[in-house]
């Protein structure tokens, strides 16, 4: 088992008196940054110049400093900017980090490739919260949190690691569980998740099931409406109580099917997600990140553009939903 700490392990006193910078107020700076201030702890925001998120911050009665203030400033330097431009972004603030900063990011990935590294005399702290921004802001003032993968550069520093769950604690993560993990664990268990369910796996189960319907003439706003816009409740459901607890609240037929055809999926999808978690584990996704980026946004666009299924979003549009 991993080892879990709630409210009662990760006391935020470690972190009261320390300047915590922001850097990025987007997704997970603007939710953080305001944990963190409704904490009462110390906190600006870094922002380069002419970022759009100057006037969000401003507007939420947050000071604002330009990113070289910022390294300048801070004892806890939270790195809340696009994987992709935060090893260059370090890169840029690296002589003008004080001595013995602590770098916190929100994602393994660029720890446990070694393209951010702990500072000389200070460390590197991942709290990877288990879910995007708004919901770490608004379970946050709904008196709960999300949970959160804990992982530091170094293991055997208790003050490093009372520093990240204090921070954990801060932006609400502890009231629902901080796990400790590595960078590595966190990154590959990340990325799989999201190409395995969560994006890429979903995604595929929806349309695939949508186009089956479809090819042999039933009407698309049915398979729409089973296939796709139902998942949320089944989502619940086992959000709830597991698996078992779906299965529990299903109907007899749905069970028998489930208990059935469900290991003829698993079956057709094990190499599948073998390879995928291969990809991963090797170095060849990290290749086509890197490929991908190299493209720009229109590269992007262009594997946007061809993932795009036309007659399911019409479908969802004549039904509209
Ligand atoms: N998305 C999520 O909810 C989520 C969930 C868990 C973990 N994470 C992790 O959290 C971290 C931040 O992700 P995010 O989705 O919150 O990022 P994001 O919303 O894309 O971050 C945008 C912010 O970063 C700033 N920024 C972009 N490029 C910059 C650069 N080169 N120099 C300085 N500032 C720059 C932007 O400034 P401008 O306003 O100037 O454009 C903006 O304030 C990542 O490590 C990510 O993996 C994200």
């Amino acid at each position: 088992m991993l080892p879990r700490f709630g409210t009662g392990d990760a006391p935020i006193e470690p972190l009261l008196g320390r300047t915590v910078v922001v850097f990025g107020y987007g997704n997970q700076g603007r939710a953080q940054a305001l944990n963190l201030r409704d904490s009462c702890v110390d906190v600006r925001v870094a922002l380069r110049e002419g970022s759009r998120g100057a006037a969000a911050a401003h507007a939420d009665g947050l000071a604002c400093v330009g990113l070289h203030e910022g390294a300048a400033l801070a004892e806890v330097a939270a790195l809340l900017v696009p994987d992709d431009a935060m090893p260059e972004l370090v890169q840029e603030l690296r002589t003008g980090f004080r001595p013995g900063v602590v770098l916190l990011i929100a994602h393994g990935a660029n720890a446990a490739r070694g393209r951010v590294k702990a500072p000389a005399g200070g460390g590197l702290v991942c709290v990877a919260p288990a879910g995007p921004g708004v919901q770490v802001r608004e379970r946050f003032l709904a008196g709960g949190g999300v949970t959160a993968f804990l992982a530091l550069s170094d293991p055997a520093d208790a003050r490093l690691r009372s520093l990240g769950l204090a921070y954990g604690a801060a932006i609400g993560c502890a009231r629902a569980g901080i796990y400790e993990c590595t960078f590595a664990q966190e990154t590959d268990v990340d990325l799989f998740g999201e190409q395995a369910v969560l994006c890429g796996g979903l995604g595929a189960l929806l349309t695939t099931a949508f186009d089956t319907l479809v090819a042999v003439g039933y009407p698309a706003e049915m398979a729409y409406l089973e296939c796709v816009h139902q998942v949320n409740l089944t989502a619940r459901l086992i959000h709830e109580g597991g698996l078992e607890g779906m299965r529990d609240r299903i109907s007899p037929a749905a069970l028998l099917g489930d208990l059935t055809r469900g290991p003829r999926i698993a079956q057709a999808l094990q190499p599948v997600f073998e390879e995928i978690l291969q990809d991963i584990r090797s170095g060849a996704f990290e290749r086509e990140q890197d490929e991908a980026a190299s493209g720009g946004p229109a590269e992007m666009a262009r594997l946007r553009a061809a993932a795009r299924h036309a007659g399911l979003e019409a479908t969802r549009r004549e039904l509209g939903l």
